[in-house]
C-alpha cells in the first residue's frame, strides 16, 4: 500500500489493535454501536495513522494503539473528544 502518513506496519498495528480492543470492550459492530472501516488513504498523508469518528466528525492524528485507547475511552465511551489529538472537526450534514 505504501501509506505516506505512517509506516504500513504501524498502520496495521493500529488497525489490529482497534479491532481487538473494540471487541474486548463489547463495542464492536451493531451490538456495541461502533462500526469500523479501513481506508487506504484519506489524503492528509501526514502525522498518521489517521482515525475519524462520526457522526461528530473528529479527525484524529497519531492514532497509535496507545492513542486509540485514549480515543476509545474518552471519546467513544466518555463522549468527550480527545482535543490534543484532533486535527479537524466536520460533523455529518454540516458541510455545504
Ligand atoms: S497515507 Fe494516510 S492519509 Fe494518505
Amino acid at each position: 500500500m505504501g501509506g505516506k502518513c505512517a509506516d504500513d506496519a504501524i498502520q496495521q498495528e493500529s488497525w489490529t489493535f482497534l479491532k481487538k480492543r473494540l471487541k474486548e470492550l463489547g463495542l464492536a459492530d451493531r451490538d456495541g454501536g461502533v462500526l469500523r472501516s479501513k481506508a487506504d488513504c484519506l489524503r492528509i498523508c501526514m502525522q498518521g495513522p489517521i482515525a475519524l469518528v462520526y457522526p461528530e466528525g473528529i479527525w484524529y492524528q497519531r492514532a497509535t494503539p496507545a492513542n486509540l485507547e485514549r480515543i476509545i475511552q474518552q471519546h467513544l465511551i466518555g463522549g468527550r473528544p480527545v482535543t490534543d489529538l484532533a486535527i479537524a472537526r466536520e460533523p455529518l450534514g454540516q458541510r455545504r
